[in-house]
């Protein structure tokens, strides 16, 4: 038996409601997810607990086993290698799983658990893998289908591809016995070029119906209620346009800097500075992340569901964005690196600090480049849309490390009625009515409307009509991971990046790259931790006449 789509400990409709659901819904087949880097931090954090809380949704295959391969960060392990991926996938499973770790399905989950030690750049690894494999196969009826998750930073993804290919671990994608799937994930590339490499080199291994490019946000519950917001309810797209629409703002906002403390005695206890540093938050969430919402939130009606036609609406979006020039980066980009600031009250260090600190506790030798970093931990952008649905309309993007809160939403701002009946009063204009998408925390919809204040004389009062998904539907909502692992066990790669929706990305965000790396450390705008990031981003948006939402 198959897994079922619809896990029994997933939200549901109020009893008595009619459901609908989408008659494309595939299932997940029998195979084994091979997770590449399988003992890093991504795994640890957030594929195992995925894969556990499927399983505790018994939305997993009957025949099915993850097995991770790599090397553990402390080297060669003498111990049995399954006990300790078990130990280690427990853990994080305890601190990050959506559902609390549970002891019969954790057993169960555990069973099917299993580790082998290698490198990514060793031949025999790879026959090592390939026969843990096959037997696993026999041991639990799958038939030789596999889905490689590589977990592995960009420069990894090319030898672990070649590798695959050489020990004859890749299907060919019309074999109808099995599959061969590869995730890969992101970052692909620093840049158009390295992007264009990381596809050109999968793709010589892969069909591009064998890969799938994750970007996790995809998968949220929110955004992809974006698309049943537009085009299953009859009163929005009527509006979605430049006629209505005056603006819109996509915000995702994070408290968390790059380390983590430990609040006992202030000692860094994990870092991500090893990768975030010579990124920065325009590679490391615009050009997937924010760029894939503003696909979703911007995109021409699909005339279906089938992957193609949606990831063709999405690409879409990509193809007509204004190309931001060299000499628009100045007006149409801000960037900012967080310095020393308060966070609820805690003094915390500067960007530059936890970067020394970081790579110090690394072992690591600070590169030269680093030492006056430039990498940004901030940045907000305008852009434009050049078709027709858009046109003259500005989106802002903002995101940054070390704000106030972490709070993701796309707010929608529609244009102001005439200045008439209402709105006459030029000093006392009426607040605009706003369609806020809360991506996360608290997940939900909500509008800003006008009302009228209770009494004799009119007065106008803007109230919220909301949404909120814990309180309408219950139960946790599956992470994005769960959602996405899932869709590629069953093929389907309607949530998942195409090789040309990529490059489209890096093609758009390459320029201010370039035009950032020219300038260098000049005019690199700093913010305090735990403020809005820098003056510099209320002087993007101000000067047309709009603020940046208070969230
Ligand atoms: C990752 C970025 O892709 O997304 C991180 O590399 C960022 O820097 C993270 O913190 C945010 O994801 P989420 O799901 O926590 O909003």
């Amino acid at each position: 038996m198959e897994g079922t789509r619809m896990p029994s400990s997933h939200s549901s409709a109020p009893e008595g409601t009619k459901v609908f659901e989408s008659p494309a819904t595939l299932l997940p087949q029998p195979c084994q997810l091979v997770i590449f880097g399988g003992t890093g931090d991504l795994s640890w954090r957030k594929l195992l607990p995925a894969v556990y809380n499927l399983n505790v949704d018994g939305v997993l295959p009957s025949h099915f086993t993850v097995v991770a391969f790599g090397v553990p960060a402390e080297g060669t392990i003498d111990s049995d290698p399954d006990e300790y991926i078990r130990a280690r996938a427990r853990d994080g499973i305890s601190r990050f799983s959506r559902q609390p770790l549970d002891e019969a399905h954790w057993a169960s989950f555990a069973r099917s658990l299993f580790f082998v030690q290698g490198s990514f750049n060793d031949t025999r690894a790879y026959e090592q893998l390939n026969a843990r494999l096959e037997s696993l196969d026999q041991q639990f009826g799958i038939p030789g289908s596999r889905v490689y998750y590589l977990a592995v930073p960009p420069g990894l993804v090319g030898h672990c591809v070649k590798h695959l290919q050489a020990a004859g671990m890749v299907r060919d994608p019309g074999d109808t016995t099995a599959f061969t799937r590869v995730i890969v994930e992101k970052p692909i590339g620093r840049d158009l070029e390295s992007a264009r490499d990381v596809n050109r080199v999968v793709g010589a291994s892969f069909a591009e119906s064998q890969t799938y490019r994750i970007d996790h946000y995809l998968g949220k519950e929110t955004v992809q209620n974006v698309l049943v917001l537009r085009f299953a309810n009859s009163i929005f797209e009527p509006l979605w346009n430049s006629k209505c629409i005056d603006h819109v703002q996509i915000t995702v906002a994070e408290e968390e800097g790059l380390a983590q403390y430990d609040p006992s005695n202030g000692e860094i206890i994990a870092t991500r500075a090893g990768y975030y540093e010579g990124i920065g938050a325009l590679r490391d969430m615009v050009q997937n992340h924010m760029l894939q919402i503003l696909c979703v939130v911007a995109m021409e009606p699909p005339w279906s569901l089938a992957p193609e036609v949606v990831r063709d609406a999405k690409v879409g979006v990509l193809n007509c964005l204004r190309p931001i020039t060299a000499a628009d980066v100045d007006t149409s980009v801000v960037r900012g690196q967080y310095i020393e600031g308060d966070v609820h009250g805690q003094r915390v260090p500067g960007y530059r600090k936890e970067v020394r600190k970081s790579f110090e506790i690394m072992g690591r030798e600070l590169p030269k480049a680093s030492m006056h970093s430039t990498t940004e931990t901030f940045t907000c952008l305008k852009l434009f849309i050049d078709n027709w649905r858009w046109a003259g309309v500005p989106f802002y993007l903002r995101t940054g490390k070390r704000l106030p809160k972490r709070v993701s939403e796309v707010a929608i701002q529609f244009k102001d009625v005439p200045q008439i009946l209402f709105n006459s009063n030029p000093d006392m204009q009426l607040e605009p009515t706003v369609l806020s998408v809360r991506v996360q925390p608290e997940e939900g919809l909500a509008m800003r409307i006008a009302s009228k204040l209770p009494g004799p004389k009119i007065r106008i009062y803007p109230v919220k009509m909301e949404f909120n998904y814990a309180s309408g539907f219950g139960a946790s909502s599956p992470e994005a991971y769960e959602r996405l692992i899932l869709d590629v066990m069953a093929g389907d790669a309607t949530l998942f990046m195409r090789r040309d929706q990529v490059e489209a990305a890096w093609q758009f965000v390459t320029p201010v790259l370039e035009r950032w790396e020219k300038v260098g450390v000049r005019d690199l705008p700093e913010y305090q931790c735990g403020t809005w990031g820098p003056v510099e981003a209320d002087r993007l948006i101000e000067p047309d006449g709009r603020f940046w939402r208070s969230l």
